[in-house]
């Protein structure tokens, strides 16, 4: 079961505040904490964590934060030599997380925006060998369309959880196997806030099947021929940060591993539930025996 990741690397700078700040609203946190994140790199973490040989394609700077973040997936275990080494800052993420375990979060690209064609091709053997590809959008998009052709040309299997929300060029949509939005991507991509629109409009444009993910509420499902409303797990969330991450890994490592799809959404509720009740983001991704602990539950 082979899982490349096409994305982002960031170290995190989180805040834990009573309540998020208003705009122009100063206010004091109850605690800071750094750790490593990244949606490509949370992604990675939990499909290795939860049993999947994962390779991943991304961009570090040569700064310690980068030595730092590359000697961590090291020791996950997830095969860096797609990483490069660049000359811009390693990436990163200030996050702020409320007393209800919601979240805001402001990217800085830095060595993310440095992914370019030339590197996915320096890496086509990985994507050759992939079973599925997760992308995300915190690198240059331009790059998450070459991704998609060539994936698309080796036939491999492409998720896209389209985060940060952007509008996105036409060409995106054809040939993507599943497309994960949460509500509010999903209202910025197709100018709707109704799930079930948003989710035709996704399938109309050439996406073979959409995932909304609804936080506490579970996960819609929709696909030509097959709609699922997968209920939640219940916990008690203290940060969803890499929540939506863990959520994806686990959706590729349930289909690869051949579980019938309602199976795989109850598999990927139960990963992001379990995410949320730790703090941070990669820090926070749970490991396959907890996973299956806390189903038998
Ligand atoms: O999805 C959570 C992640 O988003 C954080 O780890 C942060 O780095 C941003 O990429």
């Amino acid at each position: 079961m082979k899982i490349v990741v096409i994305g982002s690397i960031n170290m995190d700078y989180s805040l834990k505040v009573k309540k998020l700040p208003e705009k122009g609203e100063t206010i004091l946190a109850d605690s800071f904490y750094t750790a490593p994140g990244g949606k490509g790199a949370n992604q990675a973490v939990a499909a290795k964590r939860l049993g999947a040989e994962v390779n991943m394609i991304g961009a570090l700077g040569k700064d310690s934060i980068g030595k730092e973040l590359r000697k961590k997936l090291d020791k996950e275990g997830v095969i860096t030599s797609g990483i490069k080494s660049v000359g811009t800052p390693t990436g990163n993420a200030m996050i702020t997380v409320d007393n209800t375990g919601s979240n805001t979060i402001v990217v800085y690209p830095g060595a993310n925006g440095e992914m370019n064609e030339d590197w996915l091709w320096k890496n086509i053997n990985i994507i050759e060998e992939a079973d599925y590809i997760i992308l995300q959008l915190e690198i240059p998009i331009k790059t998450v369309i070459v991704a998609i052709k060539l994936a698309k040309r080796f036939n491999r299997k492409i998720i896209l959880n389209p985060a940060p929300a952007q509008v996105l060029p036409e060409e995106m949509f054809k040939g993507i196997h599943i497309m994960t939005p949460n509500e509010t991507e999903l209202a910025v991509i197709t100018g709707t806030k109704d799930i079930k629109e948003g989710a035709k409009w996704l399938l109309n444009k050439g996406v073979n099947s959409v995932i909304v993910t609804l936080g506490d509420k579970g996960c819609y499902f929709k696909s030509k021929d097959q709609e699922i409303q997968m209920e939640p797990y219940k916990v008690d969330s203290i940060d969803s940060t890499a929540a939506g991450d863990s959520f994806n890994a686990a959706v590729a490592v349930a289909l690869c591993e051949g579980k019938p799809l309602d199976k795989a959404l109850q598999y990927a509720n139960a990963v992001g539930a379990l995410t949320t009740t730790q703090l941070g983001a990669m820090e926070a991704l749970p490991y396959r025996d907890e996973v299956e602990e806390f189903q038998k539950m």
